[in-house]
């Protein structure tokens, strides 16, 4: 068995090259990851616009993401496995929310990560406490879309900062910063403390993460201006099933090599 990635070998890491997150959701994805060597896998609830064809992630449950984090905590025997705590499961009341994100930690998470800035710093230090290992998510917080009426970047510098500053110090072992401005994420980056993993936050973050679709290709419409697609998954996969299709079809296949 190769040996888990532990938060002190992500930090030690940290010192001399930059880390790697990869979101995923299944056996497929997660040995995918983890055999590619990507520190960390993130069992996000990205699952919801990805996985379950939702519009936005808010639908995601927090037995869904229980069931994907089982299954990703099963398949990536190596990379440090996050659940990304869905929306409802970390804002009814503190001793519900430590017994969520501690469910998570028993379905094979190594720590959790919680959308926002000073609101959950008591959490994340109750949690820390607790020994559940917590990532922080600050900037863009998809979770928020309603309450900030649609997709808002806060970019108030300060807040970002203060809200950087209060996590590290409430014991988050690292921050996602989502769509920060890249001189405000070298900022955070050199001031924190923690390593930050950045997403549309420029390259001065300890590491970068990215959703596993987005990144292969599979949604070729979704083209915001910090992905790169490393691969153009739908197209080859449609090519794939098209031939399949029309192998079938003409009689093609299967041949005398695929037959008993
Ligand atoms: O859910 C998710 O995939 C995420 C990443 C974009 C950081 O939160």
């Amino acid at each position: 068995m190769p040996k888990r990635t532990t938060i002190r070998d992500l930090q030690k890491a940290a010192e001399s090259r930059k880390l790697t997150m990869v979101t995923a959701y299944d056996a497929f994805s997660a040995r995918l990851v983890d055999e590619a060597g990507i520190d960390m896998a993130l069992v996000g609830d990205s699952l919801g616009t990805t996985v379950q064809g939702r519009a936005n992630t808010l639908g995601v449950s927090l037995e869904h993401t229980l069931y994907h984090t089982e299954i990703v905590a099963r398949c990536a025997e190596r990379a440090f496995v996050i659940a990304d705590m869905p929306f409802g499961s970390y804002q009814c009341g503190e001793n519900a929310a430590v017994a969520n994100c501690i469910a998570a930690i028993k379905a094979g998470a190594q720590g959790v990560k919680l959308e926002g800035g000073a609101r959950v710093s008591k959490l994340v230090h109750r949690l820390t406490q607790a020994g559940v290992p917590v990532m922080g998510h600050i900037g863009f917080t998809p979770q928020s879309i309603n309450a900030t009426s649609g997709p808002r970047l806060n970019k108030e510098e300060e807040t970002l900062v203060a809200d950087a500053k209060l996590l590290a110090e409430s014991g988050a072992f690292s921050l996602v910063l989502e769509m920060v401005p890249t001189e405000i994420s070298r900022r955070i980056t050199e001031t924190c403390g923690v390593p930050t993993i950045g997403i549309g936050a420029g390259p001065h973050c300890s590491g970068q993460v990215l959703v596993f679709f987005d990144m292969l290709g599979y949604s070729p419409e979704f083209t915001p201006r910090f992905l790169k697609r490393y691969m153009n998954f739908k197209e080859q996969a449609l090519g794939a099933l098209k031939k399949y299709k029309s192998e079938v079809e003409g009689g093609k296949y299967p041949g005398p090599e695929h037959s008993y």
